[in-house]
């Protein structure tokens, strides 16, 4: 196992790809907080670690509370004796994004304490303890809309845009104590939340995975997978990268998609647009 003994955080870690990535962490060895707004569904996915024979515990923390930020650092290093692995995966903003215009004020600044600051607090308060445990790892989960625009995300990509660049000045900051930082971009991956909404349209999915060059949308397991492989030994020479885990979505010339997708709709006639 190649994360015996080291002790993570796992914030947004009782569903979807946070809940992935909490289970792959203790499935390779590591102690895990699984952090989560909802005390039952991560208390879940704690009993389901456990079943498998690993170490976790639930820890209630709404990351847009800044104030909740330190005691959730601190919760880690009472139970275990120290830390070395933060990952920062919850998306905590509540309120529709928008435009400049329709989005509101108060969406705005909640959108940047449930994302900026919320990294900004879980370095500041968990490098320290990461340094005095020998040094680690923190991963960041962006999104490939912090790459990519899509219309009236103004809230959701300029938070997902700042978290590439706060992974760089960190990695450049905290590389010579011995603390790693990268960032994870996911394209469209099929958590719990999202396999609901798919049953209602498994047209519309089979035609989102028509996007993709592998032909495929992704799996929270392809996100854990690469969170694990970043915060182990076998990444010990990356640090500052965007590692984008999208099926190739993003590298696609935007002209041959759009007539491709122009062909899948005219031969896919059964395809209902408008129930998401
Ligand atoms: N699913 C995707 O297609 C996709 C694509 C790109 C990026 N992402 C990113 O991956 C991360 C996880 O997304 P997901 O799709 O698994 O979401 P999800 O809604 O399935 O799960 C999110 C988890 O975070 C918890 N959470 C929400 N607000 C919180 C808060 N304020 N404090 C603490 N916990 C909170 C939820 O209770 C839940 O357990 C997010 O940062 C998201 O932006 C997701």
């Amino acid at each position: 196992m190649t994360l015996t003994d080291k002790i993570a955080i796992v914030t947004g870690g009782a569903v979807g790809i946070g809940g992935a990535i909490a289970r792959r962490l203790a499935a390779d060895g590591a102690k895990v907080l699984v952090t989560d707004i909802m005390p039952e569904a991560a208390a879940e996915n704690v009993a389901r670690i456990e079943e498998s024979g690993g170490t976790a515990s639930a820890y209630e923390v709404d990351i847009s509370q800044p104030e909740q930020m330190r005691p959730m650092i601190e919760r880690a290093v009472e139970l275990w004796g120290g830390l070395h692995i933060v990952v920062n995966n919850a998306w905590g903003a509540l309120e529709p994004d928008g435009t400049a215009i329709t989005l509101t004020e108060t969406a705005f600044d909640r959108a940047l304490d449930a994302s900026q600051k919320a990294v900004f607090l879980s370095a500041k308060y968990g490098v320290p303890h990461i340094q005095a445990s020998g040094g680690g790892s923190i991963v960041n989960i962006s999104s490939v809309h912090g790459q990519m625009v899509a219309p009236s995300c103004l809230a959701y990509e300029m938070t997902k845009a700042a978290i590439i660049a706060m992974s760089r000045q960190m990695a450049l900051d905290f590389g010579p104590i011995g603390v790693r930082v990268n960032c994870i971009c996911p394209g469209h991956i099929v958590t719990e939340r999202q396999a609901e909404r798919w049953e209602r349209n498994p047209s519309m999915l089979r035609f989102f995975d028509q996007h993709y060059p592998v032909r495929h949308t992704g799996m929270p397991d392809d996100i854990a997978n690469g969170v694990r492989f970043l915060c182990s030994d076998e990444a010990k020479f990356i640090t500052g990268h965007t590692l984008v885990i999208d099926g190739g979505m993003t590298i696609q010339l935007q002209e041959n998609l759009v007539i491709d997708t122009a062909r899948y709709f005219r031969d896919h006639p059964e395809i209902d647009l408008d129930t998401q």
